[in-house]
């Protein structure tokens, strides 16, 4: 029997994750939304794409939490996205009390699924998801560090003219404007990025400065919301990690228990992502400016949980 999946939020981003949970074949997927008529409108379109490029799995649209059942995995994008002068953090209060109806909805009709979280502010709001489903920690887990470290890599790729496929990048934290990306752990064919002939620390400088800022770019540059397709492929690649069990090393927003000096926070961290969910969390050494940086971002997390808290929603 197939695997389901089910995108929770048809958006932009639900969408796209529709489209290539559906041509990796990843399983049949279910595609919901408050609004009536986008989950189905978009699943008619997609499912007409699959003769086309030969996909074997089914698409429902649904308004409908029922037809989440059974699913195992969940991807939450329900919410609202930035529009240009908005921070993450602006969308705190109206996407706390959408991820309150959507843990719902999941702990009620999928309740041994892994939950991968999207919606913004992400270190916020998979708090919100965990602490509503109650589900483990292996199980909820937010998507940032995968996309922040595509960034980073992508641009990299075109300061070094070197492909991306031979670049890896290491981002740590919130994902917001304090964000930790690593060059010490980020590697050209394996070398690190400070020892790669003819990179200078300015062009790494500014390399990490329009990382972290690199969702704010897309924003100003669209005007009418957020990105969506490198989003989407990053929260996909998690799910087929999970579903294929591919053991894959991750950045992804998790319940930190102590490891980084970190407690009771979902921050970026690189785990174990294969058919346990989050297997395992890998700690590295880091040198104090590297700590002190993270201590920042978590610091920030902070308080966007208290803001969570102190909002009466929860
Ligand atoms: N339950 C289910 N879906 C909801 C709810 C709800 N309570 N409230 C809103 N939605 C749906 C909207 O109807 C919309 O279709 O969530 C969808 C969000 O889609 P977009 O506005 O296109 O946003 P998108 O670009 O997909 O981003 C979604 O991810 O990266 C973050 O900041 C981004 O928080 C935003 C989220």
């Amino acid at each position: 029997m197939r695997k389901k999946i089910a995108l929770i939020g048809s958006g932009q981003i639900g969408g796209t994750m529709a489209l290539l949970a559906m041509q990796k074949e990843l399983g049949d997927v279910i595609l919901f939304d408050i609004m009536e008529g986008t989950p189905q409108g978009k699943a008619l379109d997609i499912y007409q794409t699959a003769p086309i490029t030969s996909s074997s799995v089914s698409l429902k649209g649904t308004n409908s939490y029922a037809d989440i059942a059974g699913a195992s995995v969940c991807i939450v994008t329900a919410g609202i996205a930035r529009k240009p002068g908005m921070s993450r953090d602006d969308l705190i209060s109206t996407n706390t009390k959408v991820i309150k109806q959507v843990a719902e909805g999941i702990k009620t009709h999928a309740p041994d699924a892994f939950v991968i979280v999207i919606t913004n502010p992400l270190d916020a709001m998979v708090y919100v998801m965990h602490r509503l489903t109650g589900f483990p920690r292996n199980r909820v887990m937010g998507m940032a560090g995968i996309l922040d470290s595509a960034r980073f890599r992508t641009f990299i790729s075109m300061e070094t003219g070197v492909s991306v496929a031979d670049i890896s990048a290491f981002v740590l934290g919130g994902h917001g404007d304090s964000m930790v990306p690593l060059p010490r752990y980020s590697t050209v064919g394996g070398i690190p990025l400070p020892e790669y002939p003819g990179l200078s620390k300015e062009r790494i400088d500014a390399m990490v400065a329009r990382t972290r800022s690199g969702g704010g770019e897309i924003v100003e540059l669209l005007k009418t919301g957020s990105a969506f397709y490198a989003p989407g492929a990053a929260a996909i690649s998690m799910a087929e990690a999970i579903l294929r069990d591919q053991k894959r090393v991750f950045p992804c927003a998790v319940l930190c228990e102590g490891e980084y000096g970190h407690r009771g926070l979902f921050m970026g961290v690189p785990v174990l992502l294969g058919a346990g969910g989050v297997e395992k969390i890998i700690e590295v050494g880091l040198t104090p400016e590297e700590k002190a940086a993270l201590d920042v971002s978590a610091g920030h997390v902070r308080e966007l949980i208290e803001a969570v808290n102190r909002s009466g929603e929860i």
